[in-house]
């Protein structure tokens, strides 16, 4: 059971680090570094800067509201400076990273 459990999870490892993957979570990793100062590197949320938790979040979720703070269709002055430059796959990839958190 425990071996076919752990090769599962190699299995499942594998498909999201796959660079052949729609969306790359080993991108979004290194694209997620600026974003630990708020919501720490679990994705725990910081309620000290009201940085909620990120972690957990479907990712559908998590790219329509990168996207909406981009636009400034959702206000977020904080983020805004970390998120004005992201591309539309730099977010589907740190979204399927935030997924692994
Ligand atoms: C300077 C601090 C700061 C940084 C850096 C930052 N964020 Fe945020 N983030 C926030 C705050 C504050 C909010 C909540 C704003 C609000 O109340 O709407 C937020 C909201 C979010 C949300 C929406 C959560 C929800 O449940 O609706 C997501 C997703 C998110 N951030 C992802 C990221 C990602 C990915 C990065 C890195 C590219 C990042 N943030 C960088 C402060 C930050």
């Amino acid at each position: 059971m425990n071996r076919a459990l752990s090769f599962l999870s190699v299995l499942v490892f594998s498909a999201f680090f796959s660079p052949a993957f729609a969306q790359d979570a080993a991108k979004g990793a290194t694209l997620y570094a600026v974003c630990i100062q708020c919501h720490g590197d679990k994705g725990e949320g910081n309620p000290a800067q009201k940085a909620p938790k990120i972690s957990g979040q479907h990712d559908w979720y998590t790219i329509k509201q990168i996207t909406e703070i981009k636009n400034g269709v959702r206000k977020n002055p904080e983020m805004l400076p970390f998120v004005a430059k992201l591309t539309e796959q730099d977010i589907k990839d740190l979204a399927a990273y935030i997924l692994t958190l």
